[in-house]
């Protein structure tokens, strides 16, 4: 059976690329698979108490992301939505694979290299750590397909690692336990779309991100119709017209993104959308995604602020989405006990 689990997590400042390159597809895939959709609260606290924001701020974006899911679209009825730390099983789950990921594994992570930047010694273990507890967040539900942004696909890399490695370390106790002959499924990351990774809107060489200083350079979901079109229209772009062909947009990472950005939004190819708008000026492109940007997007503003101001609905779905996925969980716990010799009264 397949099933589909993805994290966001809650640091503030959710933005554009997160929508176009994860959300739009967890919506999507909602209508074909079981999903499991996580605020991912541990992992945000991995770096520095002065950049993940304390107690209140957590709070505010636990619920902001919560919001954010059920505006786009997800479905917490029929789909499980909760908060990491609900679920002890993820933790519990990354100390065995603590055990099973080589130090040289991690070592290349690049995302951890990015983050901790040039004073690693000042990094948190949980930081160097942060891709084992995502490893364990997919596989204690077993999941089969994850869907990411481009920046996601080596932690992907390593969690198949992980599965396949424990798979063989325990070959025979799993066929003995008759789990036939491999516990852990080798979960396929999802990254699909126009706007796998969407790029600063300063700056078509750089990744939009929730930590650029700049706010220009990213389209936060929360930003109201008049910020959103003058971020579009403040956007860097190049003198030249639009090209007829996607291999024009080759050399030119702003038009790259803006082009790519209007497609994920529109749910069509590029190559159609430079159909439409190919050989014209930025300008009337712009004011085109300006509109359809405002069209897409203010109706998920608006729903988020009137979510996530409630937060007695807010964390009801976040406690009874916990329960759901704590059972799954726990299934998958009990086994991981069983298979490596863990005793318990049966
Ligand atoms: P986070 O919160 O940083 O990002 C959430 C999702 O948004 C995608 N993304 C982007 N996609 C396209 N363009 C961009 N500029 C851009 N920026 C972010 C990310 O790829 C991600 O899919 N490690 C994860 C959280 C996580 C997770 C998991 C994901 C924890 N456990 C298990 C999947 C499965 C992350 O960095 O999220």
């Amino acid at each position: 059976t397949q099933r589909v689990f993805s994290g966001v997590q809650p640091t503030g400042n959710l933005h554009l690329g997160n929508y176009l390159g994860a959300i739009v597809n967890f919506v999507k895939l909602q209508e074909t698979h079981n999903c499991i959709y996580c605020v991912v609260d541990l992992h945000a606290i991995t770096v520095p108490v002065t950049v993940w924001g304390g107690p209140d701020e957590l709070r505010r974006n636990t619920r902001e992301v919560t919001a954010a899911f059920i505006a786009a679209g997800i479905d917490p009825q029929k789909h499980i939505i909760f908060n990491q730390s609900q679920v002890a099983e993820h933790a519990e789950l990354a100390w065995v694979f603590n055990c099973v990921a080589r130090l040289g594994w991690l070592n290349r992570m690049t995302q951890f290299k990015e983050k901790a930047g040039k004073d690693r010694e000042n990094a948190s273990i949980g930081l160097y750590d942060y891709p084992v507890l995502m490893a364990s967040d997919i596989l204690v539900y077993r999941a089969t397909h994850v869907p990411v942004g481009e920046d996601q696909k080596q932690h992907l890399e390593l969690t198949r690692d992980i599965a396949q490695k424990f798979n063989n370390d325990f070959s025979a106790s799993i066929a003995a336990q008759g789990l036939g002959d491999a516990y852990f499924p080798l979960p396929e990351p999802v990254i699909t779309g126009p706007a796998t990774r969407v790029m600063s809107l300063r700056d078509g060489t750089k990744k939009m991100s929730k930590s650029d200083p700049s706010d220009y350079s990213r389209i936060n979901l929360t930003d109201d119709a008049d910020a959103i079109a003058q971020k579009i229209r403040k956007a860097k772009t190049d003198p030249e017209p639009l090209p007829t062909e996607e291999k024009g947009l080759e050399p030119r990472p702003e038009a790259d993104n803006l082009v790519g950005i209007f497609a994920a939004l529109a749910g069509k190819p590029k190559a159609q959308v430079l159909s439409e708008f190919g050989g014209g000026q930025f300008s009337a492109f712009k004011s085109n995604l300006v509109d359809l940007a405002v069209e897409k997007l203010s109706p998920i503003a608006g729903e988020m602020k009137r979510l996530s101001a409630d937060h007695g609905y807010v964390d009801s779905v976040l406690a009874s989405g916990s329960d759901r996925a704590r059972v799954i969980a726990a299934e998958t716990m009990t086994a991981v006990k069983d298979i490596m010799g863990m005793v318990r009264k049966k």
